[in-house]
This record gives C-alpha cells, sequence and structure tokens, in this order.
C-alpha cells in the first residue's frame, strides 16, 4: 500500500511517523520548504516528545517532499492534515482542504482513498467526495478518519490511541483502513477500532473535543465559585474525580482553554449548529466562561495595584499548555497585550518556545532563557503555563529576586502552604 500524508504539521508529521513504526512507507508532503528541509535533515521542526528519534529510527520509510505532482499521482492512499482554521466569523475554513483536493484530481491517474484526518464540519466528506468526482475520470473515495492526539503526547497518543476512527461509504476503502490499522489494533498496542458513516465519524470528533472544552469551562465556573465561598477546587476537583462517572481528567481550574483546536472547533460546532437552525447553548457557554477566564488573573492585579503602568511583570511560560512549542490562541497572549496596553514592562519565559514568541512580538517585550533573570527586579509574576521547570522552582527565590514576591498563578502551580511558608503574596484559581 503507498502511503501520502499531506500537511507535516502536529498532526501529519505525526501521523506519517507512527504509520512508518507499524510498517508503512510513507511519502511526507508539505507546501513550506523550510519545513521540508528541516525533516530531511531529520531534524523534526515541532517540539514533541519522541518523535524525533522515531524519525531518526525510520528514516528508510520516509521520503519528505514538496513534489505534490509526483506524490499524489505516486500514491494509493492520501491522509489530508492540512489545517482548518477559524474563518473571522468563527465557521472552519476548509480553503487548504479543497486546495489539496484541487491539486490530488489535477495530478492522480488512479483511483484513490483519500483519508480526512483534519476536523471538519459534519458533512464534509460527503461533500467533497462530490466535488472531486465530479467530471473526473478517476474515482476518488473520501474517508472521514478525525485524529484525537493531544499535543506534547502525540506520539504516545497515536500509537496508543484511546480508539482508532473511521467512516466509510464503500466497501473497498473500508477494507483498505482496516488493513493499513491492523498493525495498531493487534499487540501490543490493542487500539481499539471503530468502524461507522463520515458523518458520524466527522460528529465524533467535534462531540469529544467540545466535550472535553465544556468540561474544562465547567471546573473553571465551579473554581469562581470557590473563590466567592472559601472552597478549595483543588479539594473539590479531586473528590469529584474518584467518581468513575466523571473521572478525574480535565477537571483543572485554571485561566482558561487555548491551542489550536479547542477553541476554534468550539466555535465551529457552535456555528455549523447555528446554521441548522439550532442553538448549542452548553458550548455557548463554555465559549464565554473561557473568554472571561482568560481575564482573570489581570482583574486580580488591577484590584492590587492602583495602576500597572511602568510596573514590570514577569510572564512565566507562554505556550497553551506544557510539553509543546504551540503558541496558538495561547492565554499568554491576551494577557501580554493588556499588560502592554496599559504600559507595564513585560519580560517573558518559556523553555521551548521564546524565539516563536519573539517572531511576534518582536522588540515589544524583554526575553529571557531563564527564571531567574525573567523575575529579577520584577512587581508581579503571572504563570501561564505548567512547565515542570516552573513548577517545581525553588520558592524562595521569588523573594529574594523580585521587588515585590507577588505571584499570579494561572495554572495552580504551588503548594498553599509552602507558598505561605516562604512569604509571598499568591493569587490563584479557586483556591
Ligand atoms: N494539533 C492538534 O493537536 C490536532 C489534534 C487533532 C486534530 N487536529 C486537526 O488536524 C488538522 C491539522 O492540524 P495541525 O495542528 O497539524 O496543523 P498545522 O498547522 O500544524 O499543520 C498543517 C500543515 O499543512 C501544510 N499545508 C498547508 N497547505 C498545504 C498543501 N496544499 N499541501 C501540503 N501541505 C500543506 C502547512 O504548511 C502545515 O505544515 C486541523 O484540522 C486540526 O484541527 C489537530
Amino acid at each position: 500500500m503507498k502511503i501520502a500524508v499531506t500537511g507535516t504539521g502536529y498532526v501529519g508529521l505525526v501521523t506519517a511517523v507512527c504509520l512508518a513504526k507499524i510498517g508503512h512507507k510513507v511519502t511526507c508532503i508539505d507546501i513550506d520548504d523550510e519545513k521540508i528541509e528541516t525533516l530531511k535533515e531529520l531534524k523534526c521542526p515541532i517540539y514533541e516528545e519522541g518523535l524525533q528519534e522515531l524519525m531518526q529510527e525510520h528514516q528508510n520509510d520516509i521520503i519528505y517532499t514538496t513534489d505534490y505532482k509526483k506524490s499524489y499521482k505516486e500514491n494509493d492512499v492520501i491522509f489530508v492534515c492540512v489545517g482548518t482554521p477559524e474563518r473571522e466569523d468563527g465557521t472552519a475554513n476548509l480553503n487548504y482542504i479543497y486546495k489539496v483536493c484541487d491539486e490530488i484530481k489535477e495530478y492522480s491517474k488512479s483511483d484513490k482513498v483519500i483519508v480526512i484526518k483534519s476536523t471538519v464540519p459534519i458533512g464534509t466528506n460527503k461533500e467533497i467526495q462530490k466535488y472531486m468526482n465530479k467530471d473526473s475520470d478517476t474515482t476518488f473515495n473520501i474517508v472521514s478518519n478525525p485524529e484525537f492526539l493531544s499535543q506534547g503526547t502525540a506520539v504516545k497518543d497515536t500509537l496508543n490511541a484511546s480508539r482508532i476512527v473511521v467512516g466509510t461509504n464503500d466497501k473497498n476503502s473500508k477494507k483498505i483502513m482496516e488493513e493499513l490499522y491492523k498493525p495498531l489494533t493487534k499487540p501490543p498496542y490493542n487500539v481499539p477500532y471503530l468502524s461507522m458513516s463520515r458523518e458520524s465519524a466527522e460528529m465524533v470528533k467535534y462531540a469529544s473535543n467540545n466535550f472535553l472544552a465544556l468540561k474544562i469551562s465547567y471546573i473553571n465556573e465551579i473554581a469562581n465559585i470557590c473563590e466567592k465561598t472559601g472552597a478549595n477546587i483543588d479539594d473539590v476537583a479531586l473528590s469529584m474525580g474518584y467518581d468513575q462517572r466523571i473521572g478525574k481528567q480535565f477537571l483543572k481550574a485554571g485561566i482558561g482553554y487555548g491551542g489550536s483546536c479547542f477553541p476554534k472547533d468550539t466555535k465551529a460546532l457552535y456555528h455549523f449548529c447555528k446554521d441548522l437552525g439550532y442553538k448549542l447553548q452548553t458550548i455557548e457557554a463554555a465559549i464565554d466562561i473561557n473568554i472571561l477566564q482568560r481575564q482573570k488573573l489581570i482583574e486580580q492585579a488591577k484590584k492590587d495595584f492602583e495602576s500597572l503602568e511602568n510596573k514590570k511583570v514577569a510572564i512565566l511560560g507562554l505556550t497553551f499548555k506544557p510539553g509543546t512549542d504551540d503558541l496558538r490562541e495561547s492565554p499568554a497572549f491576551d494577557n501580554v497585550d493588556i499588560l502592554l496596553d496599559y504600559n507595564a514592562i513585560v519580560n517573558v519565559y518559556d523553555p521551548v518556545a521564546i524565539d516563536k514568541f519573539k517572531a511576534i512580538y518582536k522588540n515589544k517585550v524583554n526575553y529571557y532563557h531563564d527564571i531567574d533573570n525573567t523575575i529579577k527586579d520584577c512587581d508581579f509574576v503571572f504563570i501561564m503555563t505548567e512547565w515542570q521547570e516552573i513548577v517545581g522552582y525553588d520558592l524562595n527565590k521569588y523573594k529574594e529576586l523580585m521587588k515585590t514576591p507577588i505571584i499570579y498563578d494561572g495554572r495552580n502551580c504551588y503548594d498553599l502552604e509552602k507558598i505561605k511558608e516562604a512569604g509571598i503574596k499568591y493569587y490563584s484559581i479557586g483556591r
């Protein structure tokens, strides 16, 4: 089976490398020359645990190329993993997908199975099938195979996936997909394989992401009530999690979700439903709560200081979560922007994403590669990401190095007793 994966971002690259790991020969296509050159040198352009090692281990099984014409002509199964970002009106932008479809249609000389891994609104696969097969001599069968990996644990999440979901509309593609994923469904992986209609597969992806976003917004709202009542969200969430119907995960209160999926996928489903004439009230609430949650630290700092002008602020952590260099929709942006609007002086630190942040903020903020220098002489600290470097930082140093040891912690990194012992003024979420 000749497999191509188009779009070598977080999903495409991990998919390709893991397909090689289970025994396939894979061609990786991207339009980004620089990315492909980096990949050819067997360097991983993204920060993702274990990916670079696996790329090197399977260097003879993967080709990296920008030559999509040749690749679409030569491969039988094409995984589409390009972005589906948010449009200004909140709907999903499918332009990248259709661009790839046009290219495949133009350069394919034999029948193809096209596997849509990108997150797309319900009904998209069927539309693509109609679009591709119109006035075409070759047959294109479109398969929905949504991706559930989490950035930071993407390789593990793929090889030991919670489930593989495959939506097909014809027997041949169904068989091909079963064959392709067979190694993952057997020991040692034993990943559950779920076969269904394309519409159901598309829906599973949105329903899952939206449920997780809802869970985060729910626990954040409970945290906000904890703050008003003296309850402690850590105790509340821990105890809730023991109920298996609720589960322990995604009950961590904080300054809201970010990243390239939850913000856009919640809005995309909300707008998709709106177009169907259905008001998705739960998700509307989750989105609204998340917007407010991102302002929590700033609101508290504004209460505590008469003015934020010329205050020296350290931002610890820039990515939307630890374990990834992805800055997309990170709450750090909202907070840095507001602080700059108030004419605060902003120092930033992140263990992996400083250069990416620098490319956006240029000389508007000060960049550091260690926490000591970031917090030195600062009036207060904002914690945005629970990187281990930040969680494990010596609390005494805040008192030693800062002008005034005040921490606004958006990720509840520290033990309240230890913070008290260290003599730090501390605000965290729901505690
Ligand atoms: N990132 C995640 O954690 C995650 C998880 C599950 C699902 N998804 C979904 O998977 C899709 C991809 O997400 P991502 O985060 O990997 O995106 P990404 O932005 O990291 O990568 C997309 C890649 O596609 C390339 N590309 C664009 N047009 C192309 C073309 N015509 N031909 C070849 N390559 C092209 C880009 O250069 C880029 O490298 C999205 O729909 C996303 O919602 C993402």
